[in-house]
């Protein structure tokens, strides 16, 4: 069964522990916190001192999306206020700096994803897919909530779900970005099996409903 991960970014801020309680009795499995600097995407969210409060609000699983320049800087922060799984972007540093990265979240006995933005290609994860619990495909340009789904991101992800079958199956697969009742289906059916969902959850008034929907997706044949 896949994994619905709602994203807070399209919560109400001034209730973050009821919008987590409501997506946890909802069902829904991952919490995704999505962090961003201002330099690596054109947006400023939120950052150590709330997942901080967060964590003392929940038990979810935390799975933490830094969009920030070279995240070995912050990952240890993010592991020690709370986060379950710590994701940041290959694009966002150089190889070694990743790599450290990757090794700082893992010390702390963290989960660790690899993320890529849409213009990145399947082949670049696989100097890290063997050392890694997750990789996220982001479906539109980071940055912002309520974007469109980019379907063309489809033979993407199918590539990296033979990458991942074939060389680290214990890997998840993440998909983000325009997820909804509609074009999750697609992307369940090209291999991903966490679904972030921020405007398709927080912007509806049931969000239990709008988790079921999206995980009960099914591609419809005009
Ligand atoms: C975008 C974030 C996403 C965002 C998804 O940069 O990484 O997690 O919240 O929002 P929706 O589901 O509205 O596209
Ligand atoms: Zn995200």
């Amino acid at each position: 069964m896949v994994k619905i991960a709602p994203s807070l970014l399209s919560a109400d801020f001034a209730k973050l522990g009821e919008e987590t309680a409501v997506v946890k009795a909802a069902g829904a499995e991952y919490l995704h916190y999505d962090v961003m600097d201002g330099m690596f995407v054109p947006n400023i969210s939120f950052g150590i001192p709330v997942l901080k409060s967060l964590r003392q609000s929940t038990d979810m699983f935390i799975d933490a999306h830094l969009m920030i320049e070279k995240p070995v800087r912050y990952v240890e922060e993010f592991c020690k206020a709370g986060a379950d799984l710590v994701s940041f972007h290959l694009e966002s540093d150089s190889q070694e700096g990743i790599e450290a990265a990757i090794a700082a979240v893992k010390k702390h006995g963290k989960k660790v994803g690899i993320a890529v933005k849409p213009a990145s290609s399947a082949e670049s994860i696989l100097p890290y897919i063997k050392d890694i619990d997750m990789v996220v495909v982001m479906t539109v340009e980071p940055g912002f909530g309520g974007q469109s789904f980019m379907e063309w991101q489809l033979p993407k992800i199918r590539k990296i779900r033979e990458y991942i079958d074939t060389m680290a199956p214990n890997v998840e697969l993440e998909v983000d970005g325009g997820i909804d009742h509609r074009t999750a289906a697609f992307v369940i059916q090209a291999g991903a099996n966490v679904l972030v969902a921020g405007s398709a959850v927080f912007g509806k008034l049931d969000r239990a409903a709008a988790i079921e929907n999206i995980r009960n997706s099914k591609i419809v044949k005009e």
